[in-house]
């Protein structure tokens, strides 16, 4: 079947919106960039940005994407007021494809107890916001907050009210994730038969997973005519998420006999894009997550891997190198080059920066000395924690030293750097190393932290394998994530402690910049 008797769906990537919208999904500049110059690799049609009026942070993320990457759309998020629609503009002119998507709710419960607003006035509000915004660029998205609870005359009325005033793209959300596929399916056939002038804008979805139907909620849409999905990597955002791309997409392109459509996305850099996701986010996916989990792909019963090597298709309907999983998993060694650990790099998703390539070249000498055999979970670690330490670094680790075992009192003794000081505190107290540590960290760089979070996991499998630590580190209102691998787990959490500790500090610096002021209506969709 070729692509010219298939119709196409357009991916609309919001992870750097609403994705950044998950509890602990935050992310700086850089990782932004990163994120959006691998969505931008992944092939999918419209890069959602961010919500320029949001914050200053959200503002310039917003303008570097639409400085820094092409070939796709940049869309940047907007309320259905003035001040956000000329913020979002304002971020989104150097785009090459610049959207603007505005938004406003219309459900009888947004409109009463949110908006104290008529359905006359949400009307004349969304035409306004729409016809401002196409003053500034042709493509306008136009979505109904809560459409999904909306009345099904309510919506008819704005959906063609907005198209009127200019929006080219009319989204369908399932803001609460209420919806379930037949009511899906039929909202959309409702809008194509209802809506005279629908055949002028793009029908689009925006599904929430609160009753894990998010995926399911979009495919009934794409059923039913509609041509583009909103979706994030991994299924990140607000409460249960998004429809997660990676499993719309194969499931459109496993099942193009039933859908009859297709994507531009490049499959094979899913896993990929996933794993940056994961690794820049730090939330991770559960192993039998479909499409990129790591079991994905893994045939546990002798039945099934008995089918398995008779024919693959017995029990595999993808192949994971569709998906972008790499045949072999034993990468290099101790005598490996720079080369091959760069190549491997780009096969896990990772362009590194020739700065970035040696920090990662030498740890990696390191590590090839403590343990013969160096996985890809090795590496991926290892280009993490240099990732992670991408911001200013304060502080840094010089010594670390740690006693503890059963029925003794732990210690710890820390010695840490800042510029060329070094600060030393040894502290005998606590519930384990860990703790003790922290201590110390507490008590060198003066400042009460709490202990939000805390995961460790092994990077890959073996008694010497490297232990990844995650900490989420909060300290007067400003919370952060932070990362440290090695083979001693403990000095990973110190590893990771600082990690934090340092993007507190940059946090500290860069919210004591003054903000523009935002207007009052309540600012996350
Ligand atoms: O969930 C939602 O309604 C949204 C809109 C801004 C599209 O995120
Ligand atoms: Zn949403």
């Amino acid at each position: 079947m070729t692509t010219n008797e298939l119709r196409p769906i357009k991916i609309f990537d919001t992870t750097l919106r609403d994705g950044e919208q998950s509890p602990g999904a935050s992310m700086n500049l850089n990782e932004k960039l990163e994120i959006a110059q691998a969505l931008a690799g992944l092939g999918v049609d419209v890069i959602e940005a961010g919500f320029p009026i949001a914050s200053p942070g959200d503002f310039e993320a917003v303008r570097e994407v639409s400085r820094n990457i092409r070939g796709t759309t940049i869309c940047g998020l907007a309320r259905c007021n003035p001040a956000d629609i000329d913020r979002a503009w304002e971020a989104l002119k150097l785009a090459e494809r610049p959207r603007i998507h505005v938004f406003l709710a219309t459900s009888a419960i947004h409109r009463e107890f949110k908006l104290r607003m008529t359905r006359e006035e949400i009307i004349q509000r969304a035409v306004e916001g729409v016809k401002r915004a196409a003053r500034y660029c042709d493509d306008i998205e136009f979505s109904p907050e809560d459409a999904a609870r909306t009345e099904h005359d309510f919506l008819c009325q704005v959906v063609e009210a907005a198209i009127e005033a200019g929006a080219t793209t009319v989204n369908i959300p399932d803001t609460v994730g209420y919806a379930v596929p037949v009511h899906m399916g039929q909202t959309i056939d409702m809008l194509r038969n209802r809506v005279p002038n629908i055949d002028r804008a793009v029908i689009s979805v925006h599904c929430h997973d609160d009753l894990g139907l998010a995926v399911a909620n979009s495919l009934a849409a794409v059923e039913h005519g509609a041509g583009q999905i909103e979706c994030t990597i991994n299924g990140i955002g607000e409460r249960a998420g998004n429809c997660s791309l990676e499993e719309v997409v194969m499931a459109i392109r496993t099942r193009s006999d039933y859908y009859r459509c297709y994507t531009n996305v490049n499959t094979q850099r899913l896993v990929p894009t996933s794993r940056l996701v994961v690794s820049v986010t730090g939330m991770q996916v559960q192993r039998n997550k479909a499409i990129v989990g790591r079991n994905a792909f893994a045939h546990e019963a002798g039945i099934h891997q008995d089918g398995m090597l008779k024919e693959r298709t017995t029990y595999e309907i993808m192949r994971p190198e569709d998906v972008g999983f790499t045949q072999t998993d034993l990468v290099l060694g101790k005598h490996s080059g720079r080369a091959a650990l760069n190549e491997r790099a780009k096969t896990l998703g990772f362009q590194l920066t020739g700065e970035q390539l040696q920090t990662v070249f030498e740890e990696f000498k390191k590590l090839a000395d403590k343990k013969k055999e160096i996985y890809d979970g090795d590496i991926v670690a290892l280009i993490e924690q240099r990732l992670h330490q991408a911001i200013e670094e304060e502080w840094s680790l010089v010594l670390f030293e740690a006693q503890c075992g059963s029925g003794r009192t732990p210690s710890a003794k820390l010695t840490l750097r800042r510029g060329d000081r070094d600060y030393t505190a040894e502290v005998t107290a606590g519930d384990g190393p860990i703790d003790a540590a922290f201590c110390a960290v507490e008590k060198i760089i003066n400042k009460r932290l709490s202990c939000k979070g805390f995961e460790a996991r092994s990077a890959t499998v073996g008694r010497d394998a490297l232990g990844e630590v995650t900490m989420e580190i909060e300290h007067s209102g400003i919370t952060c994530r932070g990362r440290g691998a090695s083979t001693d787990t403990v000095e990973a959490a110190v590893m990771a402690i600082l990690n934090a500790v340092n993007r507190i500090e940059a946090e500290t610096r860069r919210s004591a910049t003054p903000s523009p002021a935002l207007p009052v209506e309540q600012l996350a969709p």
